[in-house]
């Protein structure tokens, strides 16, 4: 059975998305949820699922002891769902290979620092896009800028507002994110 760690900061619809799907197929399992955020909607989908969780704080965060944890959990992928910072080098040099993420938009438009949650739907909007989508990456020490596993597009309304484009993404990631998650476990 594959272990997955789920990294997210906020509502964690995504991190829900990958539990069912998993505890459907049985093929993985979400065995630690690791939040910056102590009052995130995703620790409320741990704390139902029976999923350990670790509140981490940049403060206190001690990386070495952090990987430890995250080792003791032998994942096969790290999945970054929503996750709000950047993930310290320490930990990506820990997990070659290992840490995914996904992105509202199709990168490398709408990315890097700023460029996240609402703020990406904004900017589609505004300048006119007919176009947008998800990219699926690796994680490297550069914000947005790791190799691209996977990106599907959906259209973009002339009226649309950010808010309804954003749940039509939403929609792509639930259906993408656990499938690439399998692919690459497999
Ligand atoms: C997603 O749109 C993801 O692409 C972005 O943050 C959002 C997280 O949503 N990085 P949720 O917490 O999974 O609902």
């Amino acid at each position: 059975m594959h272990s997955l760690i789920i990294f997210a900061s906020g509502a964690g619809s995504n991190a829900a998305a990958i539990i069912a799907y998993f505890k459907q197929n049985g093929k993985a399992k979400v065995s630690l949820i690791v939040s910056n955020k102590a009052d995130a909607g995703v620790l409320d989908i741990a704390k139902k699922e029976e999923i350990p969780f670790l509140i981490i704080d940049r403060q206190t965060l001690h990386e070495t002891m952090l990987i430890e944890q995250l080792t003791d959990h032998k994942p096969s992928l790290i999945v970054l769902a929503g996750f709000m910072w950047k993930v310290p080098a320490a930990i990506v040099h820990a997990f070659p290979g290992k840490i995914i993420n996904i992105h509202p938009a199709l990168l490398p438009g709408y990315g890097g620092k700023g460029m996240y949650g609402h703020h990406v739907h904004h900017a589609v909007v505004a300048a006119g896009e007919r176009e947008s989508g998800i990219t699926i990456h690796y994680v490297n020490e550069v914000y947005d800028d790791g190799n691209i596993i996977l990106q599907a597009r959906c259209h973009v309304d002339e009226n649309d507002s950010p808010d309804e484009l954003a749940s039509r993404i939403h929609k792509l990631e639930h259906f993408y994110y656990p499938r690439t998650i399998e692919f690459l476990i497999e």
